[in-house]
């Protein structure tokens, strides 16, 4: 079954060679979608082939679904008396972390299951097609495999994060060296990456540098927390290893902002600068300088860090709404690094654009055009989504 979706207001496919500017704008545009669930043709309406089925876009904005590169999904519980007391004054600093260790080991893989469902559903209502979904609320062999288990179940980009924080029962090397042997053979047949939190308190660069070389010795892609409460070691660490990404980046030195500019992301290569704006909005802390990071030439990514201490949004609208008030990204990079931004960050390019051959993951807005994402903040103005082609 073929699917014309027609009547396009305003049609950003992220291919520059199809229409205008970064984001391929067409005007007056229309897609295939075919058989596979795939973009078969893209153009104006004007010259559209006939399909099997029509769906009429009303003359609103369409879009590519979101790819939210970096989410920690798997958990139990929440913490909201934590964010009450830190917009009471308290500082955020990680400890938290541990709670919600306690309440997911308590918790039964159903439930685990159950709250990432939840999650995942908001997120495709708000336009989110692709998501990745890290562990790390586990810190235990058999509590980060079942997380994995239970993330795998949901998304192919699966993350390890065992190297999340030190239990309270043990030091950090020999916590580090667990993550490194049992933990990731346990975990690594239900990933695809790697990460760690390379921060004062959590890992340092050693450990972080341990942790990531172990996972990629068995076949996981690297990707990082790196610099984010505090200055570290740990973007330069990402471009050393050639991660396909550096999350947060929120303290950055001028060196910081060389090594990823001098890193760019094409989907097969470099380290992607991931920001997470919806971090620093629950943490009231100061943004990171996504300015500097676009005009030093660097690849950047927008996500969500949905978890339930430092970031529980699921929306990515939400995300470019402050990407484009608080970090002074236009609206245009700002929904570049949403979708095709996210993609480059999980080395995929058969999603986070609507060129021939992409997954038709698809967004048709209840707006004109995109810039109505920033423009509108907390207005829910994602209308349909489709995921490979299929109504959701
Ligand atoms: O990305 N920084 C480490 N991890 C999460 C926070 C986790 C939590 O507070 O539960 C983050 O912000
Ligand atoms: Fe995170």
């Amino acid at each position: 079954m073929t699917l014309l979706i027609d009547n396009v207001g305003e049609l950003v496919t992220n291919d520059v060679a199809i229409g205008r500017g970064p984001l391929g704008i067409l005007t007056d545009g229309a897609l295939v979608v075919g058989d596979d669930g795939r973009i078969a043709w893209v153009g104006l309406r004007s010259a559209a082939p006939d399909a099997d089925q029509r769906l009429d876009a009303d003359g609103h904005a369409v879009i590519p679904g979101f790819v939210d590169s970096h989410a920690h999904l798997v958990f139990a519980g929440d913490r909201a008396a934590e964010f009450a007391a830190r917009m009471a004054g308290e500082p955020y600093t990680g400890g938290g972390i541990r709670t919600t260790v306690a309440a997911t080991r308590a918790a039964s893989d159903d439930t685990l299951r159950a709250n990432v469902a939840r999650l995942r559903r908001e997120m495709l209502r708000q336009g989110t097609t692709t998501v990745e979904i890290k562990s790390g609320y586990g810190l235990s062999v058999a509590d980060e495999t079942r997380s994995l288990a239970v993330a795998r179940e949901f998304t192919d980009e699966t993350t390890f994060l065992g190297a999340h924080v030190v239990p309270a029962d043990t030091d950090a090397d020999t916590y580090t060296s667990l993550v490194c042997g049992k933990m990731l053979d346990g975990a690594a047949p239900f990933a695809r990456w790697i990460d760690v939190f390379c921060e004062r308190g959590a890992f340092d660069v050693d450990q972080s540098r341990a942790v990531l070389t172990a996972g990629i010795a068995a076949g996981l892609g690297a990707r990082i927390h790196a610099n984010q409460l505090t200055p570290g070691d740990g973007v330069r660490l990402a471009v050393e290893l050639g991660a396909a990404s550096a999350d947060h980046c929120t303290h950055l030195s001028p060196a910081d902002i060389d090594a990823l500019g001098g890193a760019p992301a094409d989907g097969t290569t470099g380290t992607v600068a991931t920001l997470l704006p919806g971090a620093e909005f629950s943490t009231r802390s100061g943004y990171p300088d996504a300015r500097a990071l676009v005009d030093a030439g660097a690849t950047v990514a927008l996500a969500t860090d949905c978890n339930p201490g430092s970031s529980y949004t699921s929306a990515m609208p939400f995300c470019i709404a402050l990407a484009v008030r608080e970090m002074r990204m236009t609206p245009a990079e700002a929904l570049w690094s949403a979708t095709l931004g996210g993609a480059r960050a999980l080395r995929r390019t058969d999603i986070g654009h609507l060129g021939v051959g992409a997954r038709a993951n698809v967004a048709i807005l209840d707006a004109p055009s995109h810039l109505h994402l920033a423009y509108r903040p907390g207005v829910p103005l994602v209308h349909t989504v489709l995921l490979d082609g299929e109504p959701t």
